[in-house]
């Protein structure tokens, strides 16, 4: 992999939130930016404060939802920089809402922005990165995509898909020795502009339940798997928990999710929706980088564990270890065996 201030950087939905940040913080290190999205002026917004401070960007005004734009996209990044490095598919939208509620079109919509986006997205950049050799594909999916929850079920089918599709690939070109990889990953909830964003039936502005990251949260774990390759890196230390209760017991998952209406609840503001989205047009004016939901800027359990598979394996080792060491303690004071000068043996 090239050093950042090498790479020629494609970052999807650049125009709002966690793509904004991230491609600011790419340039900040010296990469080459394509800004993409619908909203042209927040792109050059963006692209102007990325010049201002020295660096350089690229707009190509791009729905990702439509193949032929997307394919233009790559071809303009490659023009522009001559390579691409790195592939951020990051763009998203959604719609809050009791899936009885939602309109054919509006599922339709959905699936090809959040899901097809980024399969366009891969498939458009991969000609360029297998003639180099080497290159990152970055997708960004959601906690939601290991695990669904209410009122965003389509999201939730979209995300599931990413995460499947992005496994599919990487066992593709890891198999070829391709020298691409690919890395998902999954934040929890961000304080972006997403939730004024998203359309709502639910008669309120939606908001993001439980512990909420700023955009430079995510950010940083994107630029991070631009230079480091992981498999995948979760975002904030509540995203992974969704994926380890998921993995020890769905049911659970369910149960904790239905208490008190958990899920349904928090996930409904006491604002009014706005009744604006971006679902089948842009924002207008101005682009912004945070939302209404003030949250935490960085994840120690990421930037530890997370960026580092190896200490969570070692993590996991020790706490089973002390786990199965207070099984063999409660065996012993359960008296069931009784101490030899060599120590304990249990009998029975
Ligand atoms: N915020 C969260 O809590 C959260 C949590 C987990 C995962 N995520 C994921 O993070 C990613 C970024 O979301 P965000 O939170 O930063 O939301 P955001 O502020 O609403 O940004 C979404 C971006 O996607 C772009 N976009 C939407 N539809 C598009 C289309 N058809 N073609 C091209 N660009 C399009 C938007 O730009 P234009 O409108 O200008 O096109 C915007 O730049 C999404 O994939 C989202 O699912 C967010």
């Amino acid at each position: 992999m090239r050093p950042l201030h090498e790479q020629s950087v494609v970052i999807t939905g650049a125009s709002s939130g966690i793509g904004r940040r991230t491609a600011i913080e790419f340039a900040k290190r010296g990469a080459q930016v394509t800004l993409a999205a619908r909203n042209d002026s927040a792109l050059k917004e963006v692209a102007s404060e990325i010049r201002r401070d020295g660096g350089k960007a690229h707009v190509v005004v791009t729905d990702v939802a439509e193949w032929p734009q997307v394919e233009r996209l790559a071809e303009a990044a490659a023009a522009h920089y001559g390579r691409i490095d790195t592939w951020v598919n990051n763009a998203g939208v959604s719609v809050y809402a009791h899936f009885e509620d939602l309109l054919v079109e509006e599922i339709d919509r959905i699936i090809r922005v959040d899901l097809l986006g980024q399969i366009y997205g891969a498939k458009a950049a991969l000609p360029y990165m297998r003639k180099q050799g080497e290159g990152t594909i970055i997708n960004v999916a959601s906690e939601l995509g290991v695990r669904g929850a209410p009122l965003q079920s389509i999201y939730c089918a979209a995300k599931h898909g990413v995460k499947g599709f992005t496994e599919a690939l990487r066992l593709e070109l890891d198999h070829e020795n391709s020298g691409v990889r690919t890395t998902l990953i999954l934040p929890g909830a961000t304080n972006t502009p997403f939730f004024a964003h998203s359309r709502s039936k639910l008669g309120a502005k939606a908001s993001p339940p439980g512990i909420v990251y700023e955009p430079e949260a995510v950010a940083e774990a994107i630029v991070f798997a631009a230079e480091h390759p992981r498999r995948d890196i979760f975002v904030g230390v509540s995203a992974k928990s969704y994926d380890w209760l998921q993995r020890l017991s769905p049911a659970m998952a369910d149960q904790m999710s239905l208490m008190a209406g958990a899920s349904i609840e928090k996930q409904k503001s006491h604002e009014p929706d706005n009744g604006r989205d971006t679902l089948f047009e842009p924002w207008t004016g101005h682009g912004a980088e945070r939302g209404d939901y003030p949250g935490r800027t960085s994840s120690w359990y990421t930037k530890v564990f997370e960026h580092h598979p190896a200490l969570k394996v070692a993590a996991l080792g020790a706490v089973a270890g002390t786990f199965a060491a207070g099984l063999l303690g409660l065996a012993r004071r359960n008296g069931n065996g009784h101490e030899t000068g060599n120590g304990w043996r249990l009998r029975g």
